[in-house]
């Protein structure tokens, strides 16, 4: 193939293929994939997103062919996952009068990844639009779609979308374009879905809202084909696999308190997962009947135990005696995780999570949620210093119940 494929007027890919097996987020991608980067060669000649930092040279100067890079007005970063801007350390260092677009979030990371302290950013929000000098790119904003720096670019004449890791296939393709690929491609497509987005689906169904109203005639994402025939039956297949299941779900929650605060977090808890459709029973240990606990426990698909922190230990008389019952019990097949409120360091939240590690459920960790998801916004467990006030310590614990809730509801 080619090294730089026009796509559309004044619009070429320019991205790399890499027909190795890949190692990605804990996955062997056996098919290679392609690093997708467009240049739109117009008045104001405009790049969107890079390759892996392994081709940024050779990717360099592979553009460097087909433009000066002085020419380079705007460089746009979807994504600062490195094998999307991973071809900016050689790419800024050519095109020097290039102003990076990317959003707010994503300015700092980009800085420290590439030594780019002293270059022009241009931040945008999403719904705002960029006049590049013949075209129109209007931005949406995709936070943890899959990081929180992300977003998507639409170019207005064109009608392409260009999403980023959505919609994307992990294939070193032959022909760039779907419908010449000489076999059907929805396999990969969604192969590519389960292995990548399906945990992060809460937020496929804000950008499919999101893209629901433009006029889309070619997806143009960062990896694999490039899909201008069928396009809505692409976007339809994204919508199906991210639905939840409607099968009816239940938490236990069940915690001890010292001055309210991990009750309060017991309560965001409660909300959220009712505001997924989740039945919740809630039980204060110290008040509670512990028969009436574990039964709950025991009819529950996933179970939060919490307790504040006093004298390095857990609080109340009566969680200590449950944990240790649940160490005998089979409780396989359901979801846990620790919580609590710590004024100092926190002890109980991780006797809890000890306690919940000698069952056979599937704690919840955030070295697990990292590893198989690339999620950094959620943590396991669930630790808030005082009391959950502040918008962050809410959403902290909202993301929490999110990520459980999006695991018990998932349909595929
Ligand atoms: Fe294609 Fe988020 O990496």
């Amino acid at each position: 193939m080619n090294t730089e494929i026009k796509i559309a007027p004044e619009t070429y890919w320019v991205g790399k293929i890499d027909d190795r097996e890949v190692p990605f987020h804990r996955l062997i991608l056996t098919k290679g994939t392609t690093y997708n980067s467009y240049l739109l060669k117009t008045g104001k000649p405009t790049v969107i997103d890079t390759v892996d930092m392994e081709f940024g040279r050779e990717y360099a100067e592979r553009l460097a062919e087909l433009i000066d890079p002085l020419d380079i007005h705007y460089i746009v970063i979807n994504h600062t996952e490195p094998d999307h801007s991973g071809g900016m350390a050689a790419l800024a260092g050519k095109a020097t009068n290039a102003t990076i677009v990317c959003t707010e979030i994503a300015v700092p990371e980009l800085q420290e990844m590439y030594k780019l302290h002293h270059r022009n950013f241009l931040v945008v929000k999403d719904g705002d639009t960029l006049d590049i000098g013949g075209k129109t790119l209007l931005f949406k904003e995709t936070p943890y779609l899959h990081t929180a720096e992300t977003m998507i670019t639409y170019c207005l004449e064109d009608k392409i979308l260009f999403p980023c890791d959505i919609f994307s296939t992990h294939v070193a393709v032959d022909t760039l374009f779907s419908d010449e690929a000489g076999n059907d491609i929805t396999d990969d497509f969604i192969g590519y879905y389960n292995a990548i987005i399906h945990p992060h689906r809460r937020y496929v169904r804000t950008l499919i809202e999101a893209v629901k109203d433009l006029e889309i005639e070619m997806i143009a994402p960062s990896h694999g084909y490039i899909i201008r025939k069928d396009v809505q039956k692409y976007i339809d297949l994204y919508a199906t696999l991210s639905r939840e299941t409607t099968e009816g779900k239940k938490v236990a929650i069940v915690y001890t308190t010292l001055k309210n605060s991990t009750k309060k977090i017991a309560k965001i808890l409660q909300d959220s997962f009712q505001e997924n459709n989740i039945a919740v029973d809630v039980w204060d240990a110290d008040k509670a009947d512990k028969t009436d606990i574990l039964s709950s426990i025991a009819g529950a698909d996933a179970v939060f135990i919490g307790s504040s922190t006093k004298y390095a230990d857990m609080t109340g008389t009566n969680l200590e005696d449950i944990l240790k019952e649940l160490q005998s019990l089979n409780l396989e097949g359901k979801l846990a995780a620790a919580f609590g409120s710590y004024g100092w360091s926190g002890e109980a939240i991780e006797v809890v999570q000890d306690y919940l590690n000698g069952t056979n459920m599937t704690v919840q960790s955030t070295s697990d949620v990292i590893k198989s998801t690339g999620m950094t916004h959620v943590e396991f467990p669930v630790r808030i210093r005082f009391s959950p006030k502040e918008t962050e310590k809410v959403q902290k614990i909202k993301h929490a119940a999110e990520f459980v809730s999006d695991l018990l509801l998932s349909s595929i």
